[in-house]
């Protein structure tokens, strides 16, 4: 499972459902134009999720969305199925939109207030035309995701955010997508209900073979759902790895500083002290020369300041994207302050 040049693409596999290549977003601002998504390149394959964490700010929601081609990126190639959905007219990427869904982070606002809920399940359908069993479809997924008829008349407003989000992924489901991209699904979801939607998630995943992209903040959120997953600062990817290797032994420092924030078992495991990220995120604007984490790493050196870091693959499926990655040899230890540093 070699990388594919300096992107940690797995050629040779022919299961691969959604290839992204060096997909650039920039944006108009009034400092300039800020690039939220720098070269960023991964693979989902069939059945699998991928997870995309890092910080807020950092490209993850800007991501989701071009692969879906909202709005088309600046440059790079995102091909769902093999097909080249970056050179499709405007009409064929229309074609192609069914088969691949958003589920949002914010239930109720992403939701049509005016529409009862069996109604905007079936939108979709309405779009598209599609009369043939209609009422049961909708009906049959409504039950499926866990929501009863009663529901089904009622209107967004009067439902719970775990109700909601059950309602947008019936609508997500009801034109049969292959790709499912999560933008922080649970995120606005009390923590007990947090749980049931992922439990869903993974339900229908599982019944429709769905391939997931899942969008969070949340390291510990990400873990059990995700095959793989894949770590965002300021627009670039700095490690991208199955989830075991991840958290057990996480090779980039900025993933190992993440998993240190989180309040999470694995974290003390990996160094058996919790230490938080400190200082400022940078300017997406003006990112550090180099290497974008090193003003805030415990061990850039000169190089990292001189020299961008590439994609390489450390061990057979860990990819990681830094001069001096973290490794059994090469440990990263904590200083009597509690802040990380690098053994002399
Ligand atoms: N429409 C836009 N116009 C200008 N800048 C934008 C636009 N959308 C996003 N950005 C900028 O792009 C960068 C990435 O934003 P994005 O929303 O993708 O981050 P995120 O990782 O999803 O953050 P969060 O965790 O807060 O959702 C940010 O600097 C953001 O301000
Ligand atoms: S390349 Fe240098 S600054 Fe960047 S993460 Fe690695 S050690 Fe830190
Ligand atoms: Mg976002």
């Amino acid at each position: 499972m070699a990388g594919s040049g300096t992107a940690p693409l797995r050629d040779g596999r022919e299961d691969i459902v959604l290839r992204v290549e060096h997909l650039v977003v920039e944006f108009p601002t009034k400092g300039g134009r800020v690039q939220a998504v720098s070269d960023v390149s991964f693979d989902v394959a069939k059945g699998e999720t991928l997870g995309l964490v890092g910080e807020s700010g950092c490209g993850k929601s800007t991501t989701g969305r071009a692969v879906m081609q909202l709005p088309r990126p600046r440059s790079g190639r995102v091909a769902l199925e093999g097909t080249e959905l970056t050179s499709l007219s405007p009409e064929e990427l229309r074609e192609m939109r069914p088969k691949m869904q958003l589920i949002f982070q914010d239930p109720i606002s992403s939701l049509n207030p005016r529409r009862v809920v069996v109604d905007i399940v079936a939108e979709p359908l309405a779009i598209w035309g599609i009369e043939e069993n209609r009422r049961f479809r909708v009906n049959h997924l409504l039950e499926t995701v866990g929501l009863d008829t009663d529901t089904a008349a009622r209107r967004p407003h009067q439902l719970s955010g775990g109700q909601c989000q059950r309602v947008s992924i019936a609508r997500a489901l009801v034109m049969d997508p292959q790709v499912l991209i999560c933008d922080e699904p649970v995120s606005a979801l009390d923590v007990s209900v947090q749980a049931q939607i992922l439990n869903l998630l993974e339900d229908m995943k599982a019944r429709y073979g769905l391939t997931m992209v899942f969008i969070s903040h949340d390291l510990s959120v990400v873990k059990n759902i995700s095959d793989r997953v894949a770590v965002m600062y300021l627009g670039k990817l700095c490690e991208i790895a199955p989830s075991e290797a991840l958290y057990r032994r996480p090779a980039h420092p900025y993933t190992n500083a993440l998993l240190a924030s989180v309040p999470h078992p694995d974290a003390s495991r990996v160094r058996g002290k919790s230490v938080p990220l400190t200082g400022e995120l940078p300017s997406a604007l003006d990112p550090p020369s180099g290497c974008r984490f090193r003003t805030r790493c415990p061990r850039a050196e000169a190089r990292c300041a001189d020299e961008e870091p590439t994609m390489r693959e450390l061990q057979p499926g860990q990819f990681v994207a830094c001069h001096f990655p973290v490794t059994p040899g090469r440990p990263l230890v904590t200083t009597p302050t509690g802040a990380l540093g690098a053994p002399a």
